[in-house]
């Protein structure tokens, strides 16, 4: 069994590594220095936005294997900061167990590109380790001080004229978000939060940087017009997103690193940002370039950037969102070929098995380093087996055995939200999990499936029962454990 595995794991890894291709160095235009200009007329200093600039930054992991999702938190931090947004007005959650992992090569230090400088020196530690919650990310985003749990206490406290921008990097899937610590983010509850803030007219407009599995359905058919909320998105409802820099990728991380150091779509936007005069780029000039860089000259190695909301926003500069660095005043955003391509890019939800493979591969034969890495990798594929396995079985026992993988895979035309009940949704995860283990992070791939047993009007009691007949036992490692359930 073991060497089945890894048998399969080579092979998935020797199919990465052909797949690389050159980047072309430093593509980005610069204009010469002499041409200082003022760029659309708009040579306005930061007080003329007429408003504050706030922002939220979320990374939703933890773990060595997702350093990356806390690589772009910190790196967005560094490019708001040097556009000049206040650090008062920046509110961070990262879990923060990256910089001083035992795994980290360089401690204290995390980089999002191979080439790259520290990005987490300076970043603000607001919300950290368990504080890191869909409910403490709602409460700030609020602006409400007492709901806040831990953490540094710091809210959106925004006004009338004031710009919002949030930026989450993590996992996800149909209609979620994972969190470090459950329960996991469900897009009905982010839209009621977003909708609130618009009630309660403490914003001017608001832009969400969304990077996530299936990070579309999110939106899709749930985020209404009219809020003035302007949100692009990794992916579209129905794929994968990616991370990149990864081991056996190119461009591929410093020799010592084991995982990935940073996501597709979001380095896209951030060395995008870190380069031009945000005054003369606007958010819909990014968005293009970022989805053909995210789509990754349509290999099966990228996802479609997708935007939802009103897209009269993204008619804005950068600048009333990030600033600009003053360094960049010459860099005029010109055009669509500013940006490298990357080849070679990791599935979000392989990216963990890549960390443990080149820990095995690179461990001393014998220590116990290795033997620790080949049980990590067995375990992990131990909860997926039994996850794919279970919610197939379970779509059998409801549907029959032709129909059910049909009625779990189905996807609703674009447009249309995931579900219609969403607390349907919830109730069929928990009832799942009380008899079957966590789905955990890889297993919110199965939401869609959960999603469509609630479309077909299935009970809590039909799938009480058909749950705890196809799942008769539960892998003992930590994957599965019950006290990990994501909507605990
Ligand atoms: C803030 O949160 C507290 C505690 O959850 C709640 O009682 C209160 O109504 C909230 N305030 C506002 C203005 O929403």
């Amino acid at each position: 069994m073991v060497k089945f595995l890894f048998s399969v794991i080579i092979l998935f890894f020797l199919l990465s590594v052909c797949s690389g291709r050159n980047i072309e160095e430093d593509g980005v235009i610069r204009l010469p220095s002499e041409v200082k200009e003022f760029i659309n007329g708009k040579n306005i200093d930061d007080d003329s936005v007429g408003g504050t600039r706030w922002a939220v930054l979320i990374a939703g992991s933890s773990g060595y294997w997702n350093y990356r999702h806390q690589a772009d938190v910190c790196h967005a931090y560094q490019v708001l900061k040097r556009g000049g947004v206040k650090e008062e007005n920046i509110v961070v959650f990262m879990y923060d167990d990256i910089a001083l992992n035992e795994e980290n090569p360089r401690p204290g230090v995390i980089i999002n590109h191979p080439k790259g400088e520290d990005v987490y020196a300076g970043v603000p530690k607001d919300y950290t380790g368990r504080d890191v919650t869909a409910h403490n990310f709602y409460s700030v985003l609020l602006g409400n001080k007492t709901a806040v749990k831990g953490g540094s206490g710091k809210v959106i406290d925004s006004g009338p004229n004031d710009h919002i921008f949030i930026y989450y990097s993590d996992h996800g899937g149909p209609g979620v978000l994972g969190m470090p610590t459950y329960p996991y983010l469900y897009a009905d509850d982010l839209v009621n939060v977003l909708k609130q803030k618009h009630s309660l007219g403490a914003y001017k407009s608001l832009v969400f940087y969304l990077e996530a599995c299936e990070s579309g359905s999110i939106f899709e058919g749930i985020l209404p017009n009219g809020l003035n909320i302007y949100a692009t998105t990794a992916s579209n409802a129905e794929e994968s997103s990616w991370g990149t820099y990864c081991p056996g990728e190119f461009p591929s991380p410093p020799s010592e690193y084991e995982t990935c150091l940073g996501d597709l779509y979001s380095v896209a936007w951030m060395e995008d940002s870190d380069v031009h005069n945000l005054r003369s780029e606007t958010l819909k000039q990014q968005y293009h370039l970022v989805k053909e860089r995210t789509q990754n000259a349509n290999s099966a190695y990228g996802s479609h950037v997708m935007q939802y909301g009103d897209l009269e926003v993204s008619k804005e500069d950068l600048f009333l969102y990030m600033g600009t660095n003053p360094a960049n005043d010459n860099n005029k955003f010109i055009g669509q070929n500013s940006l490298p391509t990357l080849s070679g890019s990791v599935n979000q939800r392989e990216a963990d098995l890549i960390h443990f493979w080149h820990k095995y591969r690179k461990a001393p034969e014998g220590s116990q380093r290795k033997a620790d890495a080949q049980k990590q990798f067995v375990e992990v594929m131990a909860h997926r087996m039994h996850v794919d396995h279970s919610i197939k079985l379970i779509g059998k026992l409801l549907f029959g055995f032709e129909k059910g993988p049909q009625v779990l895979e189905a996807v609703r035309p674009a447009g249309q939200p995931l579900v219609d009940d969403w607390d349907c949704l919830k109730t069929m995860v928990r009832t799942f999990e009380t008899q079957c283990g966590s789905l955990s992070q890889y297993g919110m791939k199965h939401m869609r499936s959960v999603a469509n047993i609630c479309n077909a009007g299935i009970k809590k009691e039909q799938m009480a029962e058909a749950a705890s007949q196809a799942c008769v036992t539960i892998p003992h490692g930590s994957w599965s454990s019950t006290h990990q359930g994501f909507s605990a």
